[in-house]
This record gives structure tokens, C-alpha cells and sequence, in this order.
């Protein structure tokens, strides 16, 4: 046999991850990231994500962008078939669904040729998802559950967005029917807010792990903050970690205790771009009166502003020398203000990207796009931060 000069004999471990709701690929980024230092080469077998903006975002911050070879009609009028968003919420119109494609007719296909991108998770079957995937993750939408929203949960057949966890459901129970246990995916992680232990929530968060535990897994619940995990954004989330039983024991698997990782808290201006554009500055902000700093718990100092404005969420404004507030797509916090040599200004969407475990290069990536910079943070602030990912991973073994 003669060798190819080409071939890849370090015999590097190769991992595949699935990303439902891939957003702008957190996961993806993670593992980038992790498979580094582990060694690992990774592979992304599939993704389903609907969001234009967000399809937009995760191939300018993943693609290889080799040569762009164009698909064919078969496979355009297969991609056409399903749902694309540009809310994220509901799906484009079906009359106006060809005139959309055609617009970002290259970042479509190139997430349909590159990622296998299903788009519309309720659309998607299982045999469009590959078999023998290592990491399978789902951090279905979070809004009926948060504190932001109006608290509507997750219910099976509410309709309501975060009930998109029970399409994961159907995908992995008909998995499970026409595949043999050993193609099942290893790890499952879920990531969403924390409210999804709270006692709206929590009956349908045990009824998943049932579920779970019915389709031959084993789930571990974290409730992390990265403020713990060398991030200096205060963001708490829960993170489930299932692993398929037989795998836990071929490997003898243990659940590592994440919960007592606790690094040293680093300050928000670790971050911070001291030659941002003036742009950012809110002048009209200075002239209002603070109430005295004060520290809370998750050492956040902050301050408000006096009769500014009746949103109370608002008015704050934070202390750079110490951790900042969850980033978040929508409202306030999407503005986070902070307090620089006695002058107001916002985070710039370069500093989110950072605040969120990205790097400054994802951040020119996602540029690329065109996206507004509200569009960018937004996408930032919906992001789970990569710094705590790489930590579930490195406890995973294959
Ligand atoms: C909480 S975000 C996940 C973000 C992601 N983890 C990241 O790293 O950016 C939920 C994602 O689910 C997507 N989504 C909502 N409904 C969907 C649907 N029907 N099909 C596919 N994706 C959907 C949203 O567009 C959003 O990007």
C-alpha cells in the first residue's frame, strides 16, 4: 500500500458534536478551544439553527470558508422545504421565503453544505442527524422561562418557544427506535437559565430527565456562574449533563463536582477596550447624580442614577474593578453602562464578545455580516459563555 503524504497519522481522537439551537456556536467555539489542549480534532456533524442572523454569525466565526461551490436545485428546493426566521420567534412567510433565501443565499448554503444545518428544529427528522455523534447539545430557547419574560414555561404542546425541548424529544426518541444504542449520542448538554429549576419549572425539567433516563441516560444538573470559571461576567446557568449509561460504565464515567470550581474573580476592565470609539460615550448621562456604590454578593458594585428614568433596571451603572451583570439579549442589561474614568458609557459589541468568552477576531468575523451592533450584542447576550463550556468538556471522556 503506498502512503499518502496527506494522511493524518497523529491518530488525533476525533469528537463530533451536534449543535441544536446552534446561535452562534458557543459550543463549537468551546470545543474549538478545548480540543486544542485535549488533543482532540472535532468535527461538526450537524446543527439546527433558523435565525438568518445567527446562521450569518456562526459562518463567519466557523466556516473554513473554502472555495464556495454552489448546490444543486435538488438540494436548494430540499433547503427551501423548511423554516428560515428573521426573529428569531416565528418563520419567514412562506411567499416571502424564496426572496429571503436569495439574500443570504451564501451563508445559507454554505451552513446547509458545511454544518448540515436542518433550520427549523420542528421540521427536522432524526434520520437528517448523524449517527454515532460524541456531543449532543440543545440550549433550547430560554424566554418563557426567564425572569425577563412573562413566564408562559415549557410545557409540552403550549406552543410557547422554550417547548422546542420537546422536539429534541421526538428527535431523540425516534433515534433511539431505528438506531442500535451504541449510535446514540455520548453526551447530552442542555444550557439554560436557572429559573428552569424554580418551582414553575421544575416539574417539567424532572419530566425531561425522565425521559432521559427512559432513552438510557444519566443526567447531572450544575447550576454554574462563570464569574467562577476565569469570566468576569456574573452570569448563573444551569447546565445538564447526561451521559448514555452503557458509555458511563464501559468508561467509567464520574461526574465531576463543577459546582466547587470557584477561580479567583476577575474584574470587568480585564476586558474593557481603553481606546474605544467616543461613540459609546453618554454624555447626557454624566450630569445626573449616583447613589452612593454599593457591593452585592456576586461582587457586582453599582451604582443609580437619580431620576433618570422610572425603568429602575436602567439607571444602574457598574464599577469596572469588579465583576459585571449578565449580559442579556434584549432589555437593559443588553446596554450594560459602566463607569470609566467618571464617564458613562456602554459596552461596545467588541467588549460583549469578550465578556462572552469570544475573541476579539470572532467579533471582526460577525462585522462581516453587516449586522447592526444592537443585532451583534443581541446574538451575544442569547450565547452561553464559552469559558464554562470548555470545563463541562474537559471532564467528558471518549
Ligand atoms: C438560547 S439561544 C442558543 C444560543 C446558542 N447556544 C449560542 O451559542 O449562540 C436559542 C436559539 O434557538 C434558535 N431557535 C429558536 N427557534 C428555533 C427553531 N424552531 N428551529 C431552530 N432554531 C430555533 C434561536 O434562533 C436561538 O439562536
Amino acid at each position: 500500500m503506498k502512503i499518502n503524504e496527506n494522511d493524518d497519522f497523529s491518530f488525533k481522537k476525533e469528537i463530533k458534536l451536534f449543535e441544536a439551537f446552534a446561535g452562534i456556536g458557543a459550543q463549537h467555539k468551546a470545543l474549538k478551544n478545548v480540543a486544542k489542549i485535549m488533543n482532540w480534532k472535532i468535527k461538526v456533524v450537524g446543527i439546527i439553527e433558523w435565525f438568518i442572523p445567527a446562521i450569518c454569525s456562526y459562518i463567519e466565526i466557523h466556516s473554513k470558508k473554502t472555495f464556495f461551490k454552489p448546490i444543486s436545485e435538488k438540494e436548494r428546493q430540499k433547503i427551501l422545504e423548511k423554516n428560515f426566521s428573521l426573529d428569531s420567534k416565528k418563520p419567514v412567510n412562506s411567499k416571502r421565503k424564496s426572496f429571503i433565501y436569495s439574500q443570504y443565499q451564501e451563508y445559507i448554503e454554505r451552513s446547509y453544505k458545511e454544518f448540515s444545518n436542518t433550520f427549523d428544529i420542528s421540521k427536522t427528522q432524526y434520520d437528517e442527524i448523524s449517527k454515532n455523534i460524541d456531543i449532543f447539545t440543545y440550549s433550547f430557547p430560554c424566554q418563557d422561562l426567564s425572569n425577563q419574560g412573562k413566564q408562559k414555561g415549557m410545557n409540552k404542546n403550549s406552543g410557547t418557544k422554550s417547548s422546542l425541548l420537546w422536539e429534541v424529544e421526538r428527535l431523540l426518541k425516534d433515534m433511539n427506535s431505528n438506531w442500535n444504542q451504541k449510535e446514540m449520542p455520548k453526551y447530552l448538554i442542555l444550557e439554560n437559565v436557572p429559573q428552569i429549576i424554580n418551582k414553575n419549572n421544575i416539574k417539567q425539567l424532572e419530566k425531561w430527565i425522565r425521559v432521559l433516563e427512559d432513552l438510557n441516560y444519566e443526567t447531572k444538573i450544575y447550576i454554574l456562574n462563570s464569574s467562577n470559571f476565569n469570566s468576569c461576567q456574573n452570569r448563573e446557568r444551569a447546565y445538564c449533563l447526561s451521559v448514555r449509561k452503557d458509555w458511563k460504565k464501559e468508561i467509567n464515567f464520574q461526574f465531576q463536582n463543577l459546582e466547587k470550581i470557584a477561580n479567583k474573580k476577575i474584574p470587568l476592565n480585564k476586558i474593557l477596550d481603553f481606546n474605544v470609539d467616543k461613540k459609546y460615550f453618554l454624555p447626557l448621562l454624566d450630569k445626573y447624580s449616583k447613589t452612593e456604590f454599593k457591593l452585592t454578593k456576586s461582587n457586582i458594585n453599582k451604582s443609580r442614577l437619580i431620576n433618570y428614568t422610572n425603568f429602575s433596571s436602567e439607571a444602574f451603572i457598574y464599577d469596572p474593578n469588579y465583576n459585571g451583570p449578565t449580559l442579556t439579549a434584549s432589555g437593559a442589561n443588553s446596554r450594560i453602562k459602566i463607569l470609566t474614568n467618571n464617564k458613562i458609557r456602554r459596552l461596545s459589541p467588541k467588549e460583549c464578545s469578550l465578556y462572552m468568552g469570544f475573541s476579539e477576531k470572532d467579533y471582526q468575523n460577525i462585522k462581516k455580516t453587516n449586522l447592526s451592533e444592537n443585532k451583534i450584542i443581541y446574538l451575544f447576550g442569547n450565547s452561553i459563555v464559552v469559558n464554562v463550556l470548555e470545563e463541562i468538556y474537559k471532564t467528558l471522556r471518549f
